[in-house]
């Protein structure tokens, strides 16, 4: 298993070129399983959870390769496979993208149950209100789903769970109704960039889908979808990781290839804390000010503050003067990375859904372990701000989400090393 060795950093400097969301291409990779004709993905992330993807997809029989780096090609004309099986689900949640694309298009599927995971119960109630709404009968024995479809029809469909809208739901619902009979409205739908992704994609294979981006999502279902050539959006969590990295620092990075307009909450946020952001197209300049001030912030579905940010904020917040206020509104149990940064010296506590950080703290390096993927980022900025060498454990965390880091953290001026034991 990898670890990180990183030494405390001075300021990082210099040009990161952002990779494709991961996020979204998990859901356009499962949506291949839509139509036969080949779709072709650009800007594809080199990571492990892309890999994952690949597996689930070769396993129905889907025809994938990477002609060249960033490029992955997908061919189901000759898929004949309907399992999603324990061992792929349980390395990767998004696994269940599957089961929409899969029900709607061959009237069947089977996919383990993913259960918990690090931060939290994650349910797939919505997922499957959805499915069933729109004419999917469902099943579950022996750890699996079982789903069936004759014909799927159109419906109006409220996806509000008690944390708001659901992604997933969003993706695997919005997939199954493109080729559902009739119209399906989704209310209380999610509005994530990657959700606009994918409808973009949908729209370039022929889908009927208007009000992405919005929590009102109509789909007119079409008897069947073509390929399509597409190019995926820019990782706005790896955009918001550099932007802490460059902050906590005080350094002065140039994040190229992003999409500034998707990490809004994220930069409002910092320039409240007095780091410099100049934004361009597909650029973002940030430059650290002087000291930051403490601050309060509220994981909320998108446009609001990015729960997958959370962990990063909470490794700023050591570093910023007075006492911070996190609150996580989405994963009930996303608080691992807590206990991780107090060995570093942290002041950080939990009390209920709120993380409590008093700083400036000065940090000390310390061995601590990675324990998801996001978590995982926290550590790694605070041991760019602790003394002497960290020791980062279990990085495949790090791995399932950040194309190279190890190599772009180099680049900004970090001493970092990755080390097989
Ligand atoms: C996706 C992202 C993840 C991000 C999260 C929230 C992917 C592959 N993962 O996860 O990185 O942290 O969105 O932005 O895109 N819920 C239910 N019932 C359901 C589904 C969800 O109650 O059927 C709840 C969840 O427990 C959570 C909330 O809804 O409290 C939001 O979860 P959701 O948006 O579905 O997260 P994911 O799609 O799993």
């Amino acid at each position: 298993m990898d670890k990180f060795i990183i030494q405390k950093s001075c300021r990082l400097k210099g040009r990161v070129r952002v990779s494709g969301a991961k996020n979204s291409c998990l859901a356009l990779m499962a949506a291949s399983l839509l139509t036969d004709e080949p779709l072709e993905l650009n800007n594809v992330p080199n990571l492990v959870d892309v890999r994952t993807m690949t597996r689930v997809l070769e396993n129905m029989g889907v025809g994938i390769s990477r002609s060249e780096p960033g490029k992955l090609s997908l061919d189901s004309s000759r898929a004949e496979g309907l399992k999603a099986p324990y061992d792929l689900v349980r390395k990767m949640r998004a696994s269940y993208y599957v089961l929409g694309p899969l029900t709607a298009r061959k009237g069947k599927a089977e996919v383990s149950l993913p259960g918990g995971c690090a931060i939290g119960q994650r349910p797939i109630d919505l997922h499957l209100k959805g499915l069933s709404m729109l004419g999917a009968e469902i099943s579950t024995s022996g750890g699996y789903i079982y789903v069936r479809a004759d014909r799927l029809n159109g419906a109006r469909i409220n996806l509000t769970g008690q944390s708001g809208s659901s992604v997933g739901a969003t993706v695997n619902v919005l997939m199954a109704a493109t080729l559902a009979r009739g119209v399906t409205v989704l209310e209380g739908a999610a509005a994530e960039p990657e959700i606009v992704d994918l409808a973009w994609m949908l729209k370039a294979m022929g889908a009927k889908v208007e009000g992405a981006g919005t929590d009102v999502i109509t789909i007119e279902g079409v008897a069947s979808l073509g390929g399509a050539s597409h190019t995926v959006i820019p990782d706005r969590i790896e955009t918001g990781t550099f932007a802490v990295a460059a902050a906590i620092t005080g350094g002065d990075v140039v994040i190229a290839d992003c999409c500034p307009e998707h990490v809004q909450s994220v930069t409002d946020l910092l320039e409240n804390l007095g780091v410099k952001i100049e934004k361009a197209r597909k650029t973002l300049l940030v430059r650290a000010g002087g000291e930051m001030p403490a601050f309060e912030l509220c994981t909320a579905p998108y446009p609001g503050f990015p729960t997958d940010m959370q962990a990063q904020f909470c490794a700023l917040a050591t570093q910023a003067e007075g006492t911070s206020v996190i609150e996580e509104n989405i994963f009930e149990h996303r608080t691992l990375h807590v206990s991780e940064l107090a060995r570093f010296g942290a002041d950080i506590k939990v009390s209920g859904r709120k993380i409590i950080v008093r700083g400036p703290t000065p940090l000390s390096s310390a061995p601590v372990m990675a324990s998801d993927l996001r978590a995982s980022a926290a550590l790694v900025l605070a041991a760019l701000v602790a003394d002497g060498s960290s020791e980062i454990h279990r990085i495949y965390h790090l791995d399932r989400g950040y194309e190279h880091l190890e190599v772009k953290l180099a680049r900004l001026g970090v001493k970092i090393m990755r080390v097989s034991t």
